[in-house]
């Protein structure tokens, strides 16, 4: 269905920002873009049944966004269906403005081999959005054999981790690597010495002291880090870092990006909004991995999305039920529920507080995730392929269970009103999700 979408403010850092312009889309493409378009102007360029399909959207104060692109998202299917399927977490991803998203490999059976792979393929052809599956860096992602690396690039895998966990042995990190650059495969690494984490539970600091749980220190994260970026050296092989959280990361991928070591990172939008702070009350779904961390080390996850040192902001969309997430801190499931919250919270948290701009924001939910997963270039341009997010800034809502899509309705959020919602979601030139009434739609 060919449609017009009218006065909406795109919001595009890379071609037109902060311009109020039509859009008309035509099967899956944007095919014009202008100040102002016109049905009767149509007419002399298309035929009846082009202008009898034509559905006209007003967009008036509405911002037209591109397609949210997340480079970490937990499916859970196949095997943890109870916490997720491929079909809620996509219809997820779609009420939070995502057009894409890569999926984890730590299922039941482990994204591993070619066959899983193509599993999640084809759920996910049936599903809202985009989904790029991540394979396993181990086999079983037990850390000892490489998995089938050449035959899940066969399958179409773009990148491969064990998130979840850290590949400890160092020697297997060094082969997944040599391998993976062989098939041009981004390697995603988990970062956490599972020494140093022990048993804890939260963030080394002042609040795991006076709320005596067991502490993570950042340099479990950090000394990992430093090993994938001389690996990274070593092999040649591209190397990105998942869920980056501490301020000395921070430092040391800045210092690896200037001595020309290909390494990428991203952090999430709960590391960019919390600290340790939020678990004092313990809240289980303030427990998550990695930790939330001090102030310190927020300001400088800000300050590295500020400077492009830190390339994406990534879901780490974890989901969980609720008995998971049920009696004590330390007794819970790690992860946080973010699909469909991370969008409206870091506009609410950051944009709007003037933390982050728009620009910032979506170099690093867009372009980055985009060209680290060397996906097709997107953007609101004639032309290219019309996975657009419309977001309302001035709706006001309140997260609620209810109202989330995901089976997870863990996050520490729940409760927490909010200005600005997506108000629409298309896929391929496709309405896939619509709340212009609130209705809060998802459509097959
Ligand atoms: O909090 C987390 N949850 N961190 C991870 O790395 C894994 C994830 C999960 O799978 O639940
Ligand atoms: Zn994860």
């Amino acid at each position: 269905m060919p449609k017009l979408l009218k006065k909406g403010i795109i919001l595009d850092p890379r071609a037109y920002f902060q311009e109020e312009k039509d859009i008309l889309i035509n099967e899956e493409k944007i095919i014009k873009i202008a100040d102002s378009i016109e049905v009767n102007e149509l007419r002399e360029k298309y035929d009846s049944s082009f202008l009898d399909k034509l559905e006209i959207f007003e967009l008036e104060k509405n911002f037209v966004l591109p397609g949210l692109i997340d480079l970490h998202t937990h499916l859970r299917e196949p095997g943890y269906e109870e916490k997720e399927t491929i079909r809620t977490g996509c219809e997820a991803a779609a009420a939070g403005g995502f057009t894409q998203i890569a999926c984890m490999a730590n299922t039941k059976p482990v994204a591993d081999n070619p066959a899983t792979i193509e599993f999640i393929k084809s759920q996910s052809r049936k599903a809202a959005v985009k989904v790029w599956p991540v394979g396993s860096i181990t086999k079983d992602m037990q850390g000892e054999n490489l998995a089938e690396i050449g035959f899940l690039s066969k399958a179409g895998v773009k990148a491969i981790s064990d998130d979840g966990k850290t590949v400890m042995d160092s020697d297997i990190m060094r082969r997944a690597m040599e391998y993976a650059a062989g098939f041009n495969m981004l390697v995603i690494d988990h970062c956490e010495d599972l020494n140093l984490v022990g048993e804890g539970v939260m963030n080394e600091g002042y609040y795991s002291t006076i709320l005596g749980l067991k502490p993570i220190p950042a340099a479990a994260e950090e000394v990992i880090i430093a090993r994938n970026i001389i690996l990274s050296e070593l092999t040649d092989c591209p190397i990105h870092i998942a869920h980056l959280s501490t301020a000395r990361g921070v430092e040391m991928v800045a210092e690896a990006k200037e001595k020309g070591i290909s390494i990428t990172a991203e952090t999430t939008p709960h590391h960019l909004i919390l600290t340790d702070k939020a678990v004092v009350g313990y809240d289980p779904n303030t427990r998550v991995n990695p930790p939330l961390r001090s102030s310190e080390d927020r300001e400088a996850l800000r300050q590295g999305i500020k400077e492009g040192i830190i390339d994406a902001v990534a879901t780490d969309h974890a989901p969980h039920t609720f008995e998971d997430k049920l009696g004590e801190f330390d007794q819970a499931a790690n992860g946080i529920s973010g699909l469909d919250t991370s969008l409206s919270l870091l506009y609410d948290r950051l944009v709007d507080e003037n933390i982050l701009n728009w620009s910032e924001l979506l170099e690093a939910m867009v372009y980055k995730p985009a060209e680290i997963l060397k996906l097709q270039e997107p953007g609101i341009r004639e032309g290219k392929t019309a996975d657009l997010a419309v977001f309302d800034p001035d709706k006001k809502w309140k997260i609620e269970s209810k109202a989330l899509k995901s089976k997870g309705k863990n996050t520490p959020f729940l409760g927490e009103k909010l200005k600005g919602k997506v108000k629409m979601t298309l896929v391929d030139g496709k309405l896939v999700y619509d709340n212009r009434g609130g209705q809060n739609e998802i459509i097959y």
